[in-house]
């Protein structure tokens, strides 16, 4: 394992620099600027053809949230992929990358009712259910048909920030609240059509599908015996997590869902209940391997103490998961990147903030003034949680393929930020 591996799947080192999709870092950098985030339609196409492969009668529903782009949900779509959508913008989204109706899922732990209208007008596959309250204005908004989200009262392993199916989540209902919404929606006219449980996100251990699958089923033994109703499908959300530095391995999609795959058909075998349909919302083991992130190093510089600091042109603008979450990146020299390395340094942004921080310690071939620095793995999470702090623009998105690179997203122009004050 080297940190090329982290990067997406076409990467490769030509003549010591970094080169994905057929182009150069140097290339990038020199035509649309940087920050920019590069993604990789191989490792797109191949991650969803591997939640196809594993899941071959499963409706897999991109979890928009983690790129809300307009090109990416068309390539998806190509693959058959539908898109979770949890606003009207992200369902507006979704509408304008042309998928239909009958492949989008929305989502909300507080929808409006503009929002419960929209999702009717588009005549989407499920509503998900995610308050009591929300059954009767979803059947007054014109909704046919839901799924309910049930909060299991399961603790997964990942950053507090992230988990969503403990006993105290804002998200869904509870076990009681789900079968009284099943009742109420059938009594409305509402196709009550299943269950949805999403665990949280950035998990690593396959003991969350195996936890969620096995109180799936007996918690659809209980509504049996309750409401004389089983969910015709059941939509075990998103979760699995990517491998963001070489310690850290991540399972295979092959893994997971066949995981999943089998649980469903064993754990509900054993209550005596019909295998339902599945539904598959993956946002981050998606996209997130499919881009990186390339910055130019400005300033270099050696504090009093600790490692030298690196600055690049970025930082919590394009980037908030380090300092939200801890999360840990690598990172590597692109224009260098077989130079060994010299000593460690951290990776830091031009923010005004001391945890404006990308990577700590990482060991490179002392970054000069100018060097391209590739952080692997933010094709997730990144652009979708971007802001405008300390008035920076946003960073523009590639898509690139076979010494081809397309424009997904364009880079904000200050005139665009400065144009929403008040003059
Ligand atoms: N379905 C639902 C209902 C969700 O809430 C989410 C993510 C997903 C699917 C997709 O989950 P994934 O496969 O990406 O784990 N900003 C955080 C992650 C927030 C996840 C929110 N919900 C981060 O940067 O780690």
């Amino acid at each position: 394992m080297s940190v090329l591996d982290l990067f997406p799947d076409s990467a490769r080192i030509e003549q010591g620099e970094l080169e994905v999709g057929g182009l150069r870092a140097s290339e990038l950098a020199r035509e649309f600027g940087t920050p920019l985030i590069v993604y990789c339609e191989q490792t797109l196409r191949a991650r969803a053809r591997a939640y196809r492969d594993a899941a071959p009668n499963a409706l897999v529903v991109f979890g928009s949230k983690a790129f809300p782009n307009r090109a990416v949900l068309r390539l998806l779509a190509e693959e058959g992929v539908g898109a979770d959508v949890s606003t009207l913008g992200e369902l507006e989204v979704a509408r304008r990358a042309g998928i239909g109706g009958e492949k989008i899922v929305v989502h909300g732990n507080n929808k409006s009712d503009e929002e419960l209208r929209a999702a009717a007008e588009a005549d989407v596959l499920y509503l998900v259910l995610d308050a009591p309250d929300e059954v009767e204005r979803a059947a007054a908004a014109g909704i046919k048909r839901a799924l309910v989200r049930v909060t299991p009262g399961i603790e997964v392993d990942t950053h507090e920030a992230i988990q969503t199916a403990h006993r105290g989540s804002k998200f869904g209902l509870t076990p009681e609240q789900t079968i009284e919404a099943v009742r109420l929606g059938t009594s409305l006219g509402i196709e009550m059509a299943g269950l949805h449980i999403h665990l949280g996100s950035q998990l690593l251990d396959l003991a969350a599908p195996r936890m969620l699958l096995d109180w799936l089923a007996g918690f659809v033994a209980v509504c049996r015996t309750e409401l004389a109703w089983a969910p015709a499908v059941v939509d075990v959300g998103g979760g699995l997590g990517i491998r963001y530095t070489e310690d850290e391995p991540a399972p295979s999609i092959a893994e997971w869902i066949g995981d999943v795959e089998a649980r469903l058909a064993r754990d509900f075998a054993a209550h005596g209940l019909p295998r339902p349909g599945l539904i598959l919302e993956p946002g981050r083991s998606l996209v997130g391997e499919a881009g990186f992130t390339l910055y130019t190093v400005g300033v270099v510089k050696e504090p009093a103490e600790g490692p030298p600091w690196v600055a690049v042109d970025g930082g919590y603008s394009d980037n908030p998961r380090p300092l939200f979450y801890g999360a840990r990146y690598e990172a590597l020299l692109a224009n260098r990147a077989t130079e060994p390395s010299d000593r460690s340094y951290t990776i830091c942004g031009k923010h005004c903030e001391a945890g404006d921080v990308l990577v700590r310690r990482i060991a490179l071939p002392h970054p000069q003034r100018g060097d391209l620095l590739a952080i692997p793995d933010t094709g997730a999470y990144t652009l979708s949680m971007a802001s405008n702090y300390n008035v920076l623009t946003r960073p523009a998105a590639l898509l690139v393929a076979d010494g081809q690179a397309r424009l997904i997203r364009r880079r904000e122009t200050l005139e665009e930020i400065l144009g929403l004050d008040a003059p």
